[in-house]
């Protein structure tokens, strides 16, 4: 039963085996509890392969546990969700569609009318920066505008939960702070829940309100830590004290899983 009170999401005694293609059974996900919270930003960090990918798969229903439950609001999750946008690595546009068709394409994927979602589409593009460009192909783009179009085309059916998987993984340093600061203020904006993998344990501490560390494979989680950080983070936030010390302690979990893997 969906209820108020359960958190937006759940995961209890969650596992997930593959069989790869050479018969070899792989645990990706062992035993994986965690709830989270209406309007948290959570960052999720740990070793290539310890199953982050997987975990935002099973949260966004692409895929199910093979053992335990994920739930969206209280209820059990079968199947992809309208209330989920999900934001990848790569941009994934339509080559051949505008900027503003693209932000408008998983509404007529839903087959929702899109009429009214064109204020809303136009407002998503200014606010991330790209005004001026609603009628640019993505092969007009740089990368990282076109990331930019894949938030807005994320945000325009009003997900409660964004999943995001390392999506500023494929851009420069500078970009990817700008980028960085662009999300806190969409974020600050929207409110969204959002759930963020990255490699980045500055990116992972700056944006969070708590830092789920994984373990390697099979993956646990190892560390829970919130983040209380003031807001609004700035740039010259990741030079505070306070800072360094998260990021010591998160650096230090997920080198110590990395080693061991
Ligand atoms: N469809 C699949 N079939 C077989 N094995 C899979 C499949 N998807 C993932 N795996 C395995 O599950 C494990 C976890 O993969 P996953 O992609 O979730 O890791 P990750 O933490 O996202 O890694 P990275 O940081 O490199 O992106 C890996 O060992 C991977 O090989
Ligand atoms: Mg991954």
């Amino acid at each position: 039963m969906a209820s108020a009170a359960a958190p937006l999401v759940s995961l209890e005694g969650v596992t997930r085996r593959f069989v790869t293609r050479s018969g070899t059974d792989v645990t990706a996900l062992q035993e994986v509890s965690l709830a989270i919270e209406r309007d948290q930003f959570v960052t999720v960090v740990g070793p290539s392969g310890c199953g982050k990918t997987t975990l935002l798969k099973l949260v966004g229903g692409i895929m199910p546990p093979t053992l335990g439950t994920v739930r969206l609001n209280g209820e059990v999750l079968a199947r992809p969700s309208r209330k989920v946008g999900m934001v990848f690595q790569r941009p994934v546009l339509l080559p051949w569609r505008s900027v503003f068709e693209n932000v408008l394409f998983p509404l007529e994927m839903l087959g929702w009318r899109t009429a009214p979602r064109k204020d809303e589409a136009r407002r998503l593009i200014e606010l991330v920066g790209l005004g001026g460009f609603e009628n640019a192909l993505p092969s007009e783009l740089s990368g990282g505008m076109q990331q930019r179009v894949s938030i807005c085309r994320a945000l325009i059916y009003e997900p409660e939960l964004l999943l995001m998987d390392e999506p500023f993984g494929a851009l420069d340093a500078m970009t990817r702070e700008d980028l960085s600061f662009e999300l806190l203020r969409i974020w600050n904006e929207k409110r969204k829940t959002v759930m963020f993998v990255t490699h980045s344990i500055t990116e992972a501490v700056l944006l969070a309100d708590r830092v789920i560390v994984m373990t390697a494979r099979p993956g646990r989680v190892v560390m829970d830590v919130p983040i209380t950080l003031p807001r609004p983070r700035t740039p010259d936030t990741e030079f505070t004290a306070e800072f360094k010390d998260f990021a010591k302690t998160i650096k230090s979990a997920v080198y110590a899983e990395a080693r061991g893997c």
